[in-house]
């Protein structure tokens, strides 16, 4: 299967590399109302790859039907170039709610997932042992996990999804309610795999850290492909490239108005309004001396507050 079939990735970076995980042309429903049409994206080995979306957009859904907890109506999964059936023993999946068992010690959970993982249990356990070490949580193996932080469970989950050494693990949300701290001691955590060749895929809403940490993204919207590609693509094409935020000294709801009609005649959005402030997005940066005169001839006194290039969550808001 070539690339070209996604119609992505044609650059040389991708040649060669092998492919942990193609979606093609996945579709779904639930009672008759899509929510996933037809999704086709590739990931490599050895990278980080998130899916990113509003809430409902379809991120949860889309994951589990990778790892089968979702039948599709339409199109295929491949793992490692195979029907997922094949290849379930080198994925690790680990979903928002916890998966250890309360009524069992760290320990006895690692013993038990490892059975249930088909990993073999000296091995397992060793594993287990490393990686409670690196997520500092050894002091707590023979505790239950009651007495686990949200964010030591998350972490626990997560060490448990890992202990057979998938070489892709799947993760929804795995920094969701974490601190600073801990969402760094994560994506390390991931990074270490990824340069050992893992491939891992992760919902987040965490967007500047996504950028930050993985090497492509998929951003869905309303369940379809809204982007597919590398941060630096997807923000090169983005239609608003500039915000515009100023502070007026006095806006009256006429004058508001007023302005709204102003920007639907031109390349500019208002994408933020609060008391006496607005963020425009604009197509082009000669938009804001347009902006600048329509409030001159109007007599309306303001403060520039900021121009800048758009964040990644600034890019979703003004374009999801
Ligand atoms: N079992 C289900 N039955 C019917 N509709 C569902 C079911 N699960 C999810 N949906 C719907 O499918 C859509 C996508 O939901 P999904 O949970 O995949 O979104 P999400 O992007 O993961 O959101 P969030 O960021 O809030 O986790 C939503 O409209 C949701 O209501
Ligand atoms: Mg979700």
């Amino acid at each position: 299967m070539s690339d070209s079939v996604f119609g992505i990735f044609t650059g040389g970076k991708s040649i060669g590399r092998n492919k942990a995980l193609v979606a093609k042309n996945v579709s779904n429903s639930y009672n008759k109302k899509k929510f996933l049409e037809n999704i086709n994206f590739v990931v490599y080995q050895g990278e980080i790859f998130s899916i990113i979306g509003l809430s409902g957009s379809g991120k949860s859904s889309l994951i589990k039907v990778i790892i089968g907890l979702c039948p599709k109506t339409s199109g295929k999964i491949f793992l490692f170039g195979r029907h997922p059936f094949f290849s379930k023993k080198m994925v690790g999946y680990c979903h928002q709610e916890d998966s250890f068992l309360p009524n069992l010690t760290l320990m006895e959970n690692i013993e038990l997932f490892s059975s249930i993982t088909g990993a073999k249990k000296k091995s397992a356990i060793k594993i287990g042992m490393d990686f409670l070490k690196k997520f500092r949580l050894e002091k707590h193996k023979d505790d239950y996990p009651f007495i686990l932080s949200g964010g030591q469970r998350r972490r626990l989950n997560i060490v448990l999804s890992c202990l057979h050494s998938p070489k892709l693990l799947i993760l929804d949300e795995p920094f969701a309610g974490l601190d600073y701290y801990n969402r760094r001691l994560l994506w390390d955590f991931f990074t270490d795999l990824k340069n050992r060749g893992v491939s891992i895929v992760l919902t987040t809403h965490l967007l500047n850290e996504a950028q930050d940490y993985s090497s492509r993204v998929f951003i869905l919207k309303n369940g379809k492909k809204f982007a597919y590609g590398t941060f630096s693509d997807i923000l090169g094409k983005a239609r608003f490239n500039h915000l515009y935020h100023i502070r007026f000294n006095h806006l009256s709801k006429s004058f508001f108005e007023k302005m709204k009609s102003f920007c639907d005649f031109k390349k500019i959005r208002i994408i933020y309004s609060y008391k006496r402030e607005i963020q425009f997005a604009l197509e082009n940066l000669s938009e804001k001396s347009r902006i600048d005169e329509f409030l001159k001839k109007n007599g309306q006194s303001y403060d520039e507050l900021a121009l800048a290039e758009p964040t990644l969550d600034e890019f979703m808001l003004v374009s999801v």
